[in-house]
């Protein structure tokens, strides 16, 4: 289904932690030969960066100047055949995923010095359309005109356990009750801050995928690619 350069597109797809946006995107994007771009990576790096450097957050100039000192980029890997994330040279795509992180995270990403940063990266990313990216403000902030929008849902055991398997197969074991517990805080401070806050933007397409095996939901994204409105 790759398709030729004209009718490429830009897919946002925007939700909750853990409703598998981004194993989902990540697939989409290869079966249709598209670049994919995990945003929450991005802020899960800066996150990491300014736990390293002992960043104060509410040092609006401490802030800024880290930012001056952060270089992100995206490279392929040949192992897992996908792509991760480097910061500043350096393959961080495990490092950003230890829970110590994602505890810190949200609280970064309310950031309005770090949004724009990001924002920014991420807009010129979407220039020559053929891009997938998954996170929060995706449809509504980044690409207000993408010309799809997916909003995903799931119930929050779901999502846990998702979450689980997922730091199982990086090695890490964490009990159920701190997943659920840091999921509710971050669906709590992603949905409530006052910087692009996590909504559902009013063209985007609805997917709950409590009950979807993961290849209907990829089905369902390709679908709509091909027949837009075919939910
Ligand atoms: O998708 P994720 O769980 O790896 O994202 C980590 C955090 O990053 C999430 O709690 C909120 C933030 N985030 C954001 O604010 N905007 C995005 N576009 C992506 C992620």
């Amino acid at each position: 289904m790759v398709q030729n350069e004209n009718s490429k597109i830009i897919i946002a797809i925007d939700g909750y932690s853990g409703c598998g946006k981004s194993s989902t995107a990540k697939t989409v994007a290869s079966k249709l030969g598209y670049a994919y771009i995990d945003t929450g990576a991005m802020y899960r790096a800066v996150t990491l960066y300014f736990y390293q450097q002992k960043v104060d957050h509410q040092s609006k100039g401490q802030v800024r100047k880290a930012l001056t000192s952060i270089l992100l980029e995206f490279k392929f890997d040949e192992n897992t055949k996908s792509s991760h994330i480097y910061l500043n040279g350096e393959n961080v795509e495990s490092l950003i995923r230890q829970m110590h992180i994602s505890e810190r995270v949200s609280q970064v990403s309310t950031i309005a010095e770090v949004r724009h940063f990001l924002v920014a990266q991420q807009r010129q990313m979407g220039e020559k359309k053929g891009i997938v990216m998954d996170g929060r403000d995706i449809g509504t902030v980044v690409f207000p005109n993408a010309e799809l929008k997916v909003f995903m849902t799931a119930q929050v055991p779901t999502r846990a356990l998702r979450r689980q398997k997922e730091l199982e197969s990086l090695g890490q074991q964490v009990e159920l009750a701190e997943i659920i517990a840091n999921l509710e805080k971050r669906d709590l401070i992603d949905s409530t801050r006052e910087e692009s806050p996590l909504r559902k933007a009013e063209d985007a397409i609805e997917i709950d995928t409590t009950y979807l095996e993961f290849e209907e939901q990829v089905e369902k994204i390709l679908k709509l690619v091909k027949e837009p409105q075919s939910t």
